[in-house]
């Protein structure tokens, strides 16, 4: 297939802004009117903030590279994840005209990001065991369906998406497949990465919020072949990537251990909290996880949040979403945190 027929013609043709640090990184920089004479940060030196970052994202590129074993013109770095879904639909969606299938219940922000940009939403439910409805999904695709967004491990049910029904349609659909990894990282799956090199409209976004314990820094990025990647460097701010974000991400990445000692502990939390939550009556379902976070079902929901918010524990009511009702969700917290939850929880069931 071709990616150059999904994507807007005037993004194609478009002339990217040049920008100052693309060109010239070190020398005598007198071009991109920053201060010369420092920053007003000084435990920050040698970050050199008083510069304009790299917009290549070299460095950031080639480390990750390294550690996923993807080759660095495969890879582009974001504003978390966030940045790449609405990147996404600004490269390949004509607003008012084209649409992206989302899979329901899932991430909300799929949608908010097409509604931000004027683009049609057509929701094709999970099925009861909230796996893609392949059959469904080939039938709604049109001549101006652009994108598909598949979350997996999916959010809100928690469950990892079959691989084999995400590459079936990457394989049969002339649309873009765009999987969100989010949470594959409490999944004992390996994710879809290394398939965008087979797969050329294949996208797979990850981030650096969840498993890394780096929300606050955001930063997200996806693999894709070359061609997606160079048009949202094409399409993206000049200086997405801030260079304390890099810094953070660049020693993150080199401690990857800390990362993993993180996945054991959640992971090890998550199944207590399963079978707490399942042993109690009231809860009337709860969903198997592959995630950080746990969805179950109780009768009043309402109630249950607004009781567990008034005494200071937050968790997300979920039960309005699309074919969720009566479901909360719960992110799997510290063993202390989950206890308080747990008591709270007796307390009002
Ligand atoms: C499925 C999914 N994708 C993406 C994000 C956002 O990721 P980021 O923080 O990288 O923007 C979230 C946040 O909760 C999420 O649940």
């Amino acid at each position: 297939m071709e990616i150059k027929n999904l994507v807007r013609k005037n993004i194609l043709s478009l002339k990217p802004y040049t920008s100052a640090r693309q060109s010239h990184l070190t020398g005598i920089l007198l071009d991109a009117n920053e201060n010369s004479y420092g920053s007003v940060l000084e435990n920050f030196t040698s970050l050199q903030l008083n510069r304009y970052p790299d917009p290549q994202q070299t460095q950031l590129r080639q480390s990750l590279g390294e550690a996923l074993n993807i080759p660095t013109q495969n890879l582009f770095f974001g504003v978390g994840s966030d940045e790449i879904i609405d990147l996404l639909i600004r490269v390949f969606c004509y607003p008012e005209k084209d649409k992206v299938i989302v899979c329901e219940p899932t991430y909300g922000m799929y949608k908010v990001a097409c509604d931000i940009n004027g683009v049609g939403v057509i929701n094709v439910p999970l099925d009861q065991n909230f796996q893609l409805d392949t059959e469904a999904i080939k039938k709604s695709v049109d001549d101006k369906t652009k994108i598909i967004f598949i979350c997996s491990p999916n959010n809100p049910s928690s469950n990892l998406i079959e691989s084999k029904q995400i590459l079936e349609l990457a394989k049969e659909l002339n649309v873009l497949v765009a999987v969100d990894e989010a949470y594959i990282d409490f999944s004992e799956h390996g994710g879809l990465i290394k398939q965008t090199l087979e797969y050329p409209n294949l996208v797979v976004m990850r981030t650096f919020s969840k498993a890394w314990g780096l929300a606050g820094v955001r930063c997200g990025f996806c693999a894709a072949n070359e061609e997606i990647i160079n048009l949202l460097f094409k399409v993206k701010a000049p200086y997405n990537m801030n260079k304390l974000t890099s810094n953070a991400i660049l020693g993150a990445i080199k401690n990857i251990s800390k990362r993993n000692e993180f996945i054991r502990k959640i992971l090890s939390e998550r199944k207590k909290l399963e079978k707490e939550l399942r042993q109690r009556e009231k809860v009337l379902n709860v969903l198997p996880s592959d995630a950080n976070f746990i969805s179950f079902k109780v009768g009043n929901p309402q109630k249950v949040f607004s009781y567990l918010e008034t005494n200071g524990i937050v968790i997300r009511d979920r039960s309005n979403q699309f074919n969720f009702v009566g479901y909360l969700r719960v992110t799997v917290g510290t063993e202390g945190e989950n206890n308080l939850f747990l008591k709270k929880l007796d307390e009002i069931l």
